[in-house]
């Protein structure tokens, strides 16, 4: 322990009843000790309790099919979400202009992140009617369990096997210790080859297996010694899976036009791309203290920071692409959405 632990060590403490995940960057929440005597497991049921809570007081945002659903598999599929012309002019407002983007390389993938700012939701009405309309709001909220502000970018995921390693996000792993939602609005098909959402339908949910599992990969990950499991986002080999109660991988390979919402604390990856592939989509997410019993109390939701966490977050990176601060999703200036990614072209 350094003087300056001593000082942060409140800190840390008082981290425990927040989101924080990692259990190599708090001595706290990486305690072999408190993670032996159940300190994971705790946090982990109460999250889930708490998510729960808020949830109950969400049911009129999703229709009773969708809310079955979500409870059942821990997500969501909506076919055919725009009628078909609609669908059509919402294409090409978003493939045919040129954005500011974001460019995170991942083994043999690029994700390219394009921040669906403010003025964007009436430059392209399209894009916006659908961003701000009930079923893209209502399901990320709901399975989200926070009446909060999502942060949304268009998103594009090239993914070429000749160019690299296996992309690490192609292993199943749940993001984090309580409940979170990701969504995708894909605009091009999503074929079995073509690097689809994957999930472990009912892995949203405990089970007593579960969360000896959970206590077990808590003791581990404070070891420090497997980083992605030190971080807080568990890996799980799929020879695992069977011992947890849950049913068998479902590959979400889907027509363009549908909207998946996830609850990715549950198993997930993304398929893996057999060929070049390309998968472009409108992309939502909402993550927020799992503890709070109130649903609404959101910061981003205030009028002045409204659909602007995506800029604010677009900012903050452009800061340290500028200053050379380390960024896993670098500025890489204005491209179309379909454009290939930035160091492919370099090269
Ligand atoms: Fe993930």
């Amino acid at each position: 322990l350094k003087p300056l632990d001593i000082l942060k060590t409140p800190v840390w403490a008082a981290e425990v009843a927040t989101g924080a995940k990692s259990f190599h960057d708090n001595p706290v929440i990486g305690s072999r000790w408190l993670n032996e005597h159940g300190l994971h497991e705790k946090r982990v049921i109460l999250a889930e309790r708490m998510a729960d809570f808020r949830r109950r007081r969400m049911s009129h945002l999703v229709s009773r099919e969708h809310a079955e659903a979500y409870a059942r598999d821990g997500f969501v599929i909506c076919r055919n979400v725009l009628p078909e012309d609609t669908f059509a002019r919402l294409k090409a407002e978003v493939e045919a202009r040129e954005f500011p983007a974001q460019e995170m390389h991942q083994g043999h993938t690029v994700t390219r992140f394009i921040p669906i700012a403010r003025r964007m939701l009436t430059d392209l009405p399209e894009l916006g009617g659908l961003v701000t309309g009930p079923l893209f709001q209502g399901l990320l909220r709901y399975v989200g369990s926070w009446n909060a502000d999502p942060i949304t970018f268009i998103h594009t995921v090239f993914a070429e096997p000749d160019r690299g390693p296996r992309d690490p996000q192609t292993v199943l792993h749940s993001d984090t210790f309580h409940p979170t939602v990701k969504c995708w609005f894909f605009l091009t098909d999503v074929p079995e080859d073509g690097g689809p959402f994957t999930f472990v339908p009912g892995s949203h949910r405990l089970t007593p297996q579960r969360l000896e599992w959970e206590r077990q990969q808590a003791i581990e990950a404070s070891s420090g010694e497997r980083t992605l499991h030190s971080k807080g986002s568990f890996r799980i080999p799929e020879a695992d899976l069977a011992g947890l109660g849950y049913r068998d991988i479902v590959k979400v390979a889907v027509p363009a036009n549908t909207l998946v919402v996830a609850d990715t604390h549950g198993f997930h990856a993304r398929g893996i791309s057999s060929r070049p592939t390309v998968r472009l989509g409108i992309y939502g997410s909402i993550r927020r203290s799992p503890f709070t019993p109130f649903a609404g109390l959101d910061l981003f939701s205030l009028p002045g920071l409204r659909w602007r966490q995506a800029e604010i977050h677009d900012a903050i990176n452009n800061w340290k692409t500028r200053t050379g601060r380390p960024t896993g999703q670098p500025s890489v200036g204005k491209v179309k959405p379909l454009d290939p990614p930035r160091r492919w072209q370099q090269q």
